[in-house]
């Protein structure tokens, strides 16, 4: 294996000139950025200035006709038939949480490997996540391991889809079927994702989105939103967001204040428009990552996400290549002025606001491992071609497969 660069962990702590006067290498300058929404929003300029206008001049902010078309349209393009708005990914996990009643006491099993929010709202509304391993593969819950996971104290499954790859549903439904348990589908990072034909997030009792701008349909801020099949929570869902008030000042359940903007629902009216073109985008750029890894002879040093069978359709909300040299790979790469993340460098279970949980490093060895080695590369619709070639060249240089 050849290093250009050489980059031990320990010079990462060094000052710009190195502890012992040996100057560290300087960046080159970025080569794309990690994610471009500035890109994105020079298409749609136009569209979103004139939908913010128009709720700037209408002055209601609170509800009203934006939000209410963005869940109509929303509930229509992914075949559900209620959708509620509300303030984040995180609220929608936790209303779907309160609105199945699920509280102290109670357990939901849920994977360690996903962003915070996910173990975070069942713990947030008292009851304690039960983590289950991940399939190495795919990075998501080992839906082989859940039955034996179950106990009467278990009320719900929180799967998540991650990075945009819908989670092993079938069996995870069978299990919630034959146990009388809620399913939350934890969908933040998968909106348009299908699997079999239809559109994850409304499969389970609850699908939960996420408008962060980072995502692939993402706000001009924070926003979320739930899908549900069922009339009744559909109506529990619109009380808990709004202090459980149907009518002014008339409150018949506790609830909180967990709205979406109106100015948000209008920019993401806009959006939607786009997204199925965006996911199209990011599809493509996935596939071209494939050929340009299998041309540069890397596939042997870097897992590549896992092609997923037919009935499986990812939207590439992050496109996680792994190696076990990751973090030298990570530095030689912004080095090279080559933007990269990690999702997620530390495991849930191992976060220290769940250590009163008492599980243990080791527990769930594949989400551990992953969580050491899994880096995301640049993947979105306004990544440009020769990017994309010059990030596997770099990773081909580190390794030494391909001269530069
Ligand atoms: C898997 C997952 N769940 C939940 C969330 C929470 O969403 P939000 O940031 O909108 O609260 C996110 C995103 O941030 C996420 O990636």
């Amino acid at each position: 294996m050849k290093h250009p660069v050489q980059v031990r962990p320990e010079d990462r702590s060094l000052s710009p000139q190195g502890q012992h006067g040996n100057p560290s290498p300087e960046p080159k300058p970025p080569l794309c950025d990690f994610l471009d929404l500035k890109a994105q929003f020079a298409t749609i300029r136009e569209e979103v200035m004139e939908a913010v206008t128009r709720v700037m001049e209408s002055q209601l902010f609170i509800m009203g006709s934006e939000v209410r078309l963005l869940e109509e349209e929303i509930a229509t393009q992914l075949g559900a038939k209620h959708a509620i708005g509300c303030a984040s990914g995180t609220d929608a996990l936790i209303l779907s949480l309160l609105a199945a009643g699920v509280g102290p006491g109670d357990e939901v099993i849920t994977t360690p490997f996903s962003f915070v929010a996910t173990a975070g709202s069942i713990a947030w509304i008292g009851a304690k996540p039960i983590f289950v391993d991940i399939d190495p593969e795919t990075y998501n819950i080992d839906s082989a391991k859940i039955a034996s996971a179950i106990t009467a104290k278990i009320r719900a499954i929180m799967p998540v889809h991650l990075f945009g790859l819908p989670a092993d549903l079938d069996p995870i439904l069978h299990l919630a079927k034959a146990k009388n348990l809620v399913v939350v589908e934890d969908a933040a990072q998968a909106i348009g994702a299908r699997y079999h034909d239809r559109y994850v997030g409304t499969f389970g009792d609850f699908g939960c989105f996420s408008f962060f701008p980072s995502k692939n349909l993402g706000g001009a801020g924070d926003g979320g939103l739930i899908t549900t099949e069922n009339a009744a929570l559909d109506e529990r869902l619109r009380l808990l967001r709004m202090h459980g008030s149907k009518t002014k000042y008339h409150h018949d359940v506790l609830g909180t204040n967990s709205r979406l903007d109106a100015l948000q629902a209008a920019v993401l009216r806009i959006k939607l428009r786009h997204l199925a073109g965006w996911t199209k985008g990011r599809q493509a750029r996935a596939q071209r990552y494939r050929q340009l890894f299998a041309e540069a002879n890397l596939l042997q040093q870097v897992k590549l996400p896992a092609i997923p069978p037919p009935q499986y359709e990812h939207v590439y909300n992050q496109f996680s290549i792994r190696c076990r040299e990751r973090d030298a790979l990570r530095e030689f790469l912004r080095l090279a002025g080559i933007p990269t993340e990690i999702y997620y460098p530390r495991t849930i279970h191992l976060q220290p606001a769940f250590e009163h949980l008492g599980y243990g490093a080791g527990q769930f060895p594949h989400a551990e491992a992953a969580s050491q080695e899994v880096l995301a590369l640049p993947v979105y619709p306004e990544l440009q071609e020769a990017h994309q070639a010059a990030i596997v060249a770099a990773i081909a240089e580190f390794y030494g497969t391909r001269q530069p």
